[in-house]
């Protein structure tokens, strides 16, 4: 393996002044993008994207922005490939690595992908793990940015569970220099291992109080995949743990709301909120685009890009 080959496995893989690169370049090739210029950088290259578990968002801002730049897409899932008759994850590794330039995963532990990666000889980019999703952090920020500016300094309120999306917003937090005010329901507490105590987040048992002068109010479903034997439970424990317009309201006066999607409206979210005028989902949604070819960029052609 080349000691060249970056990964993006989680957050942190990438440095402050990579993700500034990385959003510069969302920028720029979101305009290109929204002008119907011609950009294929990434022409001949390959992406294999592996599904182990559903996804809209994902599958479609990855073959889509690959086919934008260029390149060709090969979609596998565990039901349609040999990883459902259980081929181990590392000679599913050496072989598709042969055979593309760039591979998404999204599957279910972390270490899976980290295995994955330890034996490819391209680039692998985490499309969600039960424990990081750092694909759409990369899209939440860089759509905080094009609404408020930079992060940096602000306060995020996490509504919720402590689930990959939770996980991956301390990460960034702790890389660009923001807080997240944290609330999790009684029975769900932060995982130390994934999240060890610093200075970049806080906890509160009230979910107002973490909520409290937030410039930016996120949450996520009550049970993500793979966690679906737990639905009935998590109804009731998270039942207080709803994003309202009360919410939003003891928030900072301009706060933005976000939703990684798909949402389930009057669960985690009101419709009032969700379709409301502080949200910024579908935009969140739309940058998934942009923000991913701007990694791919990145992990195949660093910075030698016009
Ligand atoms: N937000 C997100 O990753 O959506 P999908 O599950 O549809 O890919
Ligand atoms: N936390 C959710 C995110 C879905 C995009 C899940 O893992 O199911």
């Amino acid at each position: 393996m080349s000691a060249a080959i970056r990964h993006f496995l989680q957050f942190s893989d990438l440095s402050r002044d990579e993700l500034e690169w990385v959003f510069e370049r969302s920028r720029v090739i979101k305009d290109r993008f929204k002008r119907y210029e011609f950009y294929q950088p990434l022409a001949d290259r390959t992406l294999a994207m592996v599904f182990e578990k559903a996804s809209t968002r994902t599958r479609v801002s990855f073959e889509a922005g690959m086919y934008q730049m260029g390149g060709s897409v090969i979609h596998i899932t565990t039901g349609d490939s040999q990883l459902g008759r259980a081929e181990p994850i590392e000679d599913t590794a050496r072989v598709i690595s042969r055979m593309v330039d760039i591979v998404m995963i999204r599957t279910y532990g972390q270490t899976k992908i980290e295995r994955f990666a330890e034996y490819s000889r391209v680039p692998v980019i985490n499309g969600l793990t039960n424990e990081y999703h750092p694909c759409q952090i990369l899209a939440d920020i860089f759509t905080f940015f094009e609404h408020r500016g930079p992060i940096a300094g602000r306060a995020v309120a996490w509504i919720g569970d402590a689930n990959n999306m939770l996980y991956t917003w301390l990460q960034a937090a702790e890389c660009l220099g923001f807080h997240v005010r944290v609330s999790t329901p009684p029975g769900y507490p932060l995982d130390p291992a994934l999240a060890p105590p610093g200075p970049h987040f806080s906890v509160f048992p009230d979910p107002m109080d973490a909520a409290r002068g937030a410039h930016l109010v996120t949450t996520d479903v009550w049970t993500s995949m793979g966690f679906e034997a737990e639905n009935e439970q998590r109804a009731s424990a998270f039942a207080d743990w709803q994003v309202d317009a009360d919410m939003m309201r003891v928030a900072a006066r301009d706060a933005l709301f976000m939703h990684c999607l798909p949402a389930h409206r009057e669960e985690e979210v009101t419709a009032e909120v969700l379709d409301g005028p502080q949200s910024v989902v579908w935009d969140e949604a739309e940058n998934r685009l942009h923000v991913q070819k701007a990694l791919m960029e990145y992990l195949l052609l660093g910075r030698a890009v016009h």
